[in-house]
């Protein structure tokens, strides 16, 4: 089955800045936050269901995407996938050849298992698998 698209992230400096362009200019009601200690990161997401927009920002230098935005500036940092089952997609995708960050799942944003692929052979974007319910509201 093709998986279909779960979330893009957006990495941003100053989330609250980011929260009010996405409330007050593009009119999304107020996200949902949360910190996910595992990523240092804190998220909001604008949405539910499949196709949200989750903004993150990093709560420590010296973090990946506090590295990100140093190196590249705020903008599009990841796609994220949904999959069935995140070993079994590993597995192939390890099989197939591409190359992978996560070589076993992480606890992501909600809970969900999540898991990177590197942007090099994925047509420089970084992808992450995510299994796990999203937000069912
Ligand atoms: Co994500």
């Amino acid at each position: 089955m093709t998986p279909g698209l779960d979330h893009v992230a957006i990495a941003v400096k100053d989330l609250d800045v980011a929260i009010k362009y996405y409330v007050e200019v593009l009119g999304f009601p107020p996200p949902e936050l949360e910190v996910v200690e595992e990523q240092k990161v804190r998220t909001a997401i604008f949405g539910h269901g499949m196709g949200r927009i989750e903004l993150i920002c990093p709560t420590e230098p010296d973090t990946s995407v506090a590295k990100f935005l140093e190196k590249r500036g705020e903008g599009l940092h990841h796609i994220c996938v949904e999959v069935k089952n995140i070993e079994q997609s590993l597995a192939d995708l390890k099989a197939k050849g591409a190359q992978l960050i996560d070589q076993t799942p992480k606890i992501g944003a909600g809970g969900a298992k999540i898991a990177f692929v590197h942007p090099k052979g994925a047509h420089g974007v970084l992808t992450e698998l995510r299994q796990g319910a999203t937000q069912a509201k």
